[in-house]
């Protein structure tokens, strides 16, 4: 029986180190929300976050938003379940609504190689919308394959794998609150 107690989070122990903790996010979010409420103010704005690591960033964000929006998810995955991209893009899932004439801006979790968002630029671009803006909370600084023009950015890293706050590495650890490197002793073959 429980006693009431909170459990401890047992993936805590498989990180390094956090490289940016909840309440730094929170205060971003904050800035981004209010930045983007003046920039689309007046305007059919649609955030389309890109499954799975763009949902809990979506969630947030858009509630710190206070013009009227709509939401939509795409699916896409370039990762097998390691710590480096294939660079290969599969759409898993296209967006529900109808885009054409409105703005959109694609919120995502991190950009890394830039394949990920390249390739769902160029899914949208054919139903016409107005605008095609990108909000991704993590910019990682790397000499990127494919340039990707980049509107709001929530924090830039270095090229380091980290999870949490919807980043998952072997689909966990999305759930953590912050975001951190993960220990060597986590990562498979080390
Ligand atoms: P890109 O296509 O190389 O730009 O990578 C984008 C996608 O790779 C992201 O949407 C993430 O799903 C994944 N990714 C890139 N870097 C990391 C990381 O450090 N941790 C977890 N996932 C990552
Ligand atoms: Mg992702």
């Amino acid at each position: 029986m429980s006693n009431g107690a909170v459990p401890e989070n047992p993936l805590l122990k498989n990180l390094e180190r956090v490289l940016i903790t909840r309440e730094q996010i929170d205060v971003r979010l904050d800035e981004l929300g209010a930045q983007i409420s003046r920039d689309y103010e007046g305007q059919a704005l649609v955030l389309i976050s890109i499954l799975k690591g763009g949902i809990v960033f979506l969630a947030d964000l858009s509630r710190r938003i206070t013009v009227p929006h709509a939401l939509d998810l795409i699916g896409a995955t370039s990762y097998r379940g390691g710590t480096k991209t294939t660079g290969r893009v599969i759409i898993t899932k296209d967006a529900e609504l109808d885009l054409r004439g409105r703005h959109i801006l694609l919120v995502e979790d991190v950009l890394d190689t830039g394949h990920t968002l390249n390739v769902v630029i160029e899914l949208l671009r054919i139903q016409e919308p107005a605008s095609i803006e990108i909000c991704c909370l993590l910019d990682k600084k790397v000499d990127r394959a494919i340039r990707i023009p980049v509107k709001y950015t929530g924090f830039q890293i270095g090229d380091e794998f980290v999870v949490g706050y919807g980043l998952d590495y072997k689909e966990h650890y999305r759930n953590l609150d912050c975001i951190a490197v993960l220990a060597a002793h986590a990562i498979e073959g080390n």
